[in-house]
């Protein structure tokens, strides 16, 4: 979990305190209930990955990953390697998958000296874990991965049979899983879409040709947090979930029957308030001009610490769960609202962004749709000058 680590004032008090301008509260119970809930609707005998790249997105990766794990989650998927190491380093044990492709030898040493399970698409990378492991005397479990459709990571489907055998066969070598990604599981409708229909068979081909040829492949998985609430059918051995577990929907017609709560909530305070009259243009390009007497009130968060300035004039925040709206350009440290209708909003308040304040809730698709963008990259896009707090629930 980041943290700005606080310096010392002359008068020998931490500073700056960590709620004293914008700060990201993460709810550990939260992951936790909903790696419950969801290890409770997987198909018998699948288990949870909790998927925790990219700081667990945006949450902290090792208070996530500890979280989920108390709720149930058996392993988890990290993007890089120096993930891995983070949940190593803070002494996390289980089974870590590292979803990026690894092809230098000195990241695979490290993959086998951490124990740290690399994805393979080929064989070259095979055999190199194989001499590393071999030379160490211990042995080295990898994961492969089969590209069954969306042209990313992965050796071609088709070839996945004859690789399984071939890495079965290496001694040094333990394959402890066949994985394939989905690329279009979030696709509206209620059956599986086209896409993911043809990707789940190539998929079966493959572990029926495994079956036939009496090879085991370990572990097999295929989907995301959209794939996981969409139908058990493509559970398998494993899911690997990271929105849902952070508790958001990747589609509002996914896991509407699943109990999903928000972990993140994030929070800023005003700095000042200003009484203007009409006609005063607000902000960089005066992109927004009064249109009465107003009550303009500068919040502490701006785009560098992951506010999206495309947000600019669309964005709402709360307040004692009224919604107030923002005006003018977000700028890279500041942000303005038109508190006219707030006259209980004063210098020195806290306003949510993102999350819940009171009965009321802004989620991260409120920020995305208007951006063009996904949740996922909102809540990836927060920035580490917010310091992560833990909080015992969303309104604490
Ligand atoms: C290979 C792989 N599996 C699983 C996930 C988790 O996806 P989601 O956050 O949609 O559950 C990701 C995320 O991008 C991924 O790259």
């Amino acid at each position: 979990m980041t943290d700005a680590s606080p310096a010392i004032t002359p008068t020998g008090q931490p500073w700056p305190h960590p709620r004293q301008r914008a700060w990201i509260e993460v709810c550990e119970a939260a992951v936790q209930a909903n790696a419950r809930s969801l290890c409770r609707s997987l198909a018998p005998g699948c288990s949870l990955m909790a998927v925790v790249k990219a700081d667990g997105y945006g949450h902290g990766a090792v208070p996530v990953a500890r979280a989920a794990a108390a709720g149930g989650a058996s392993c988890f998927g990290v993007a890089t390697l120096q993930e891995g190491l983070e949940l190593r380093q803070a002494g996390l044990r289980q089974p870590v998958l590292v979803l990026g492709n690894l092809t230098q030898p000195d990241e695979l040493r490290t993959c086998l000296h951490w124990q740290l399970m690399p994805t393979l698409s080929s064989m070259r990378e095979a055999l190199l874990c194989q001499n590393l492991a071999a030379g160490s005397g211990r042995a080295m479990a990898v994961q492969l991965k089969l590209d069954t459709g969306m042209a990313r990571l992965g050796a071609p489907w088709q070839e996945g049979p004859r690789l399984v055998e071939a890495i079965t066969a290496l001694e040094a070598v333990t394959l402890a899983g066949v994985y394939s990604h989905l690329a279009d599981a979030d696709a509206p409708g209620p059956g599986l879409d086209p896409l993911t229909q043809q990707q789940q068979q190539r998929f079966e081909a493959v572990l029926t040709a495994l079956q036939e040829g009496g090879l085991a492949g370990g572990c097999r998985h295929l989907a995301n947090s959209a794939a996981t609430l969409r139908t058990p059918r493509l559970h398998y051995d494993m899911v690997r979930v990271g929105l849902a577990l952070y508790g958001h929907r990747p589609a509002q017609h996914l896991g509407g029957d699943l109990p999903l709560q928000p972990a993140m909530q994030v929070r800023a305070r005003v700095s000042l308030i200003r009484e203007v009259p009409a006609g005063v243009g607000v902000s960089y390009g005066h992109r927004f001009t009064t249109q009465r007497p107003s009550r303009l009130a500068v919040v502490s968060i701006g785009y560098a610490d992951g506010v999206p300035r495309l947000l600019s004039n669309r964005l709402e925040v709360l307040h004692h769960g009224r919604r107030i709206p923002q005006v003018g350009a977000i700028t890279m440290d500041q942000l303005v609202l038109d508190a006219t209708d707030a006259p209980e909003l004063e210098q020195g308040a806290v306003v949510t962004l993102l999350g819940r304040d009171g009965d009321a809730r802004i989620e991260p698709l409120a920020w995305s749709d208007p951006c063009g963008t996904i949740p996922w990259e909102i809540l990836c896009g927060f920035k580490h000058r917010l310091p992560r707090l833990p909080v015992q629930g969303p309104g604490s």
